[in-house]
């Protein structure tokens, strides 16, 4: 039982962590994103492809029903930079250590393993994209 509430605090405290991904949505719908907020994220089709079988059936909007009520597409873009990079940095640490995604959760649902090719796609991502966001 304790379990369960601390799988369930966890999920509610985190399922936005992913949500700015929403940006590459954004970036595909023209005039809905200034430029300015297009310009500092992106996410290429290859890794929005590996975010959305290993990552987002939790963290995105069509996770569970507690990750749905964390989704707040309005505000992701306007995540201040340091946060984005903070976040992109727990991104590479949970996946190097393997907690990301869950392998609790892929031994229950193959779906969500995460290839090692994968893996080097969404780090390289990740660290690519937070040394660009540093270095503007
Ligand atoms: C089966 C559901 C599930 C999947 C799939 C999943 N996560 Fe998570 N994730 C969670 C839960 C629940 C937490 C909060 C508890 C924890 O940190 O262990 C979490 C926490 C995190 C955190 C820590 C957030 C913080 O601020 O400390 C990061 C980063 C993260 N996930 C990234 C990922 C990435 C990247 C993927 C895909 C490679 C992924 N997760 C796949 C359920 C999932």
């Amino acid at each position: 039982m304790r379990n369960i509430m601390f799988t369930i605090l966890g999920t509610l405290l985190f399922a936005g962590l992913l949500s700015f991904t929403t940006k590459a949505e954004g970036t595909t719908v023209p005039g809905q994103t200034s430029p300015q907020e297009t310009s500092k994220f992106s996410v290429p089709d290859d890794v929005k492809a590996v975010l959305d079988k290993s990552c987002l059936p939790c963290h995105g909007k069509q996770g569970n029903i507690f990750a749905k009520a964390r989704w707040n597409y309005k505000k992701s873009p306007k995540l201040k930079t340091h946060k984005l990079v903070g976040k992109l940095a727990k991104i590479v640490t949970k996946i190097e250590e393997e907690k990301m995604p869950p392998p609790k959760s892929v031994a229950r649902n193959n779906d969500l393993e995460l290839t090692a090719e994968g893996k080097k796609l969404l780090i390289d991502w990740a660290e690519g994209l937070a040394e660009s966001l540093v270095g503007e």
